[in-house]
């Protein structure tokens, strides 16, 4: 054990309270250094939990393979504990507090037994800022605390920031405790799903996390933290917390402006973060590929900062032609899970562009051909890389006050009748359509992929309190600032499928065609049409310069379905009815009124 580097006894009494129920065989405090991290890794290659890639091609990368049954995030295990079920709201899962925090302690007496728990100090947000908020977390997995190395800014300073003031307590552990002689497996877990928890308690700001070392279930800064319970305190200062990735986009005039988008996971939010325009002269640059932390500023705008310091990113279908600015991020220092690995000790995955490699080892640790009938990566497998290797990483990005929002962009994989860009009348139809987003479900939550469910906001898994009342926050601002000075608002949909089930729209770099003519929008410019949904762009108003889109396909991109609409309507509504009175008046009245729009 080494020493306790702090005298704040809050997290002293914690960290000791949490030793003696867990158990483990030792303790250690993480400073975060380089060597530190240098030798955890070595640790986990020694154990065969890491496997060091080749460093001439990849240089300090490790790759790692999870239990089968640990390769997402567990929607259906994740609680809101809040004192009563109506403050969960209908979209949480909820048990009652008291009761929810016995059967924690119950499955973490003696869960590290055998292990090392790890206290992680980590600041979302540049370390210092007035914005950023520090969180503790206490885990018993090597791999979670070498990946937070890389999500957030962690180790000694933050305790030093910390000083004798508040914390976000992370409770973590795989729940795979080690009996005496008893030899680990490489992805220790529980690998029954009916035993793992990720719960958080939004009042006293707490998260316990057990069973799983997957991602958003471990590295509990992310979603749990800067999500779950940010948007908690978020309502409660009133700020924001969301599901966005915030860009810089720079015109070839040389002006920016900067926009933050919530798309579904797995719904393309890393890659626009980063994308590389096709539109000559146009430039984007990446402030944060996944949450934005929002507040209103001193003129009235709204600012947003990144409280990440890394990428989660999603590693199938990233190719130097969809996405070449993830790819040069993910040349070094960085971690791999479930994805492939080549003879050559490099990485590969389905999509990536370049040949299958003759044979591999997939993710599941097993002989891999290109013949053989399975995927050798796993459809959510992910990269962690550092935000700061990103090349085109926006000088701003650290800015502690955060970057001016002009646009808003909701989206989801809707393959038909959202049109690819569809601009809000006012604040309250940009919040309605935010509340009606829905997607296709994807790989990144253990469950079905592919069914269109309501996702409003693309916070769904993510929001920490009654839904309903998250709508109401997000109307507010229009009562807490100047209105001329609230970003405008965008729906966006780059997944639009011709009759014959094609994508109609190439998407990507392309994207920043559609990015164009919301520029010119917010500049007031811009060529629209008003229709009963929204303003669409007018027909030769997205520049398709040098592009592959035929004038057939923008057009079936922008037609208004009004069969499929009423169809929507019908959807939206009926999603509406489960929040009761929680559910604004404003936004049934913009039902309404679309309804009425529409004939
Ligand atoms: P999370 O990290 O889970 O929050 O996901 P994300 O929103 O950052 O999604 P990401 O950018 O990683 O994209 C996920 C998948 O969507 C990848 O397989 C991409 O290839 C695909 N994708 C992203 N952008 C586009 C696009 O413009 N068009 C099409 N057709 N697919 C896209
Ligand atoms: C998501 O699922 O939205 C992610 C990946 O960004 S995870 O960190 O696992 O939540
Ligand atoms: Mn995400």
């Amino acid at each position: 054990m080494n020493m306790a580097p702090t005298t704040n006894k809050k997290l002293l009494a914690w960290v000791d309270e949490m030793t003696k129920l867990c158990t483990p065989a030792q303790v250690h405090w993480c400073d975060g250094s380089e060597a530190e991290y240098k030798s955890l890794c070595d640790q986990m290659v020694t154990a065969g939990v890491f496997t060091p890639l080749n460093p001439k091609l990849k240089p300090n990368c490790f790759l790692a393979r999870s239990h089968v049954s640990d390769v997402a995030r567990v929607e259906d295990r994740t609680y809101i504990c809040a004192k009563t079920k109506e403050e969960a709201g209908p979209t949480n899962n909820w048990t009652e507090p008291v009761e929810m925090k016995a059967k924690l302690l119950a499955m973490f007496k003696g869960c590290m037994a055998g292990r090392t728990l790890y206290v992680i100090p980590f600041s979302m947000g540049p370390l210092g800022s007035p914005v950023a908020k520090i969180g503790i977390e206490i885990t018993d997995s090597p791999y979670v605390v070498v990946n937070m190395r890389i999500m957030t800014r962690m180790g000694a300073a933050v305790l030093k920031a910390l000083g004798n003031g508040e914390f976000v307590s992370c409770m973590h552990s795989v729940g795979a405790p080690l009996n005496p002689g008893q030899k680990d497996t490489t992805w220790p877990c529980e690998p029954d799903p009916a035993k793992k928890y990720i719960v958080h308690f939004p009042d006293d700001y707490s998260i316990w996390s057990y069973g799983s070392g997957y991602g958003g279930n471990a590295l509990l800064g992310k979603k749990c933290f800067a999500l779950r319970i940010a948007s908690v305190i978020a309502r409660n200062e009133g700020w924001m917390a969301e599901h966005m990735l915030i860009l810089g986009l720079t015109s070839p005039q040389g002006k920016t402006h900067y926009v933050c988008a919530a798309f579904p996971s797995a719904c393309g939010k890393t890659n626009l973060a980063m994308m590389l325009p096709t539109l000559p002269g146009w430039k984007v640059r990446c402030v944060g590929d996944d949450i934005a932390w929002i507040r209103i500023g001193e003129d009235g705008r709204l600012y947003a900062i990144n409280p990440e310091f890394g990428f989660f990113g999603v590693a199938p279908g990233t190719s130097r032609s969809s996405n070449p600015n993830a790819l040069d991020t993910l040349q070094s220092n960085s971690i791999f899970t479930n994805v492939a690995l080549t003879p050559d000790g490099d990485v590969w995955w389905e999509d990536m562009g370049v040949p299958a490699p003759a044979k591999a080892i997939d993710w599941e640790g097993k002989d891999w051909t290109p013949d053989c009938g399975r995927k050798a990566a796993h459809a959510n497998a992910r990269f962690t890389a550092p935000a700061g290797q990103c090349p085109v990483i926006d000088p701003e990005w650290e800015n502690p006050a955060g970057v001016p929002i002009a646009a808003f962009l909701f989206g989801g994989r809707r393959p038909s009748t959202i049109p690819l860009v569809n601009e809000a009348f006012n604040w309250e139809h940009g919040v309605f359509m935010g509340s009606a987003a829905g997607s296709e479900t994807t790989a990144a939550n253990i469950g079905q992929s592919g069914v269109l469910r309501r996702d409003p906001f693309a916070m769904l898994p993510f929001c920490g309190y009654n839904m309903g009342d998250y709508f109401k926050h997000w109307l507010s601002l229009a009562g807490r600032t100047d209105r001329s000075k609230l970003p405008k608002i965008f729906f966006v949909n780059w997944f639009r499928k011709s009759a014959e089930g094609k994508w109609l729209w190439p998407g990507f770099g392309d994207n920043s065609r559609v990015l164009k003519w919301i520029c010119e929008r917010v500049e007031g410019g811009g060529k629209a049409v008003k229709t009963p949904i929204g303003y669409l762009p007018a027909e030769d108003a997205i520049d398709l310069s040098g592009s592959m889109v035929t004038a057939a396909d923008i057009k079936e991109l922008l037609r208004v379905d009004a069969e499929g609409w009423k169809k929507e309507i019908a959807d939206i509504g009926s999603n509406y009815d489960k929040f009761g009175a929680h559910l604004p008046a404003a936004m049934r009245g913009q039902l309404d009124e679309l309804k009425a729009r529409l004939g």
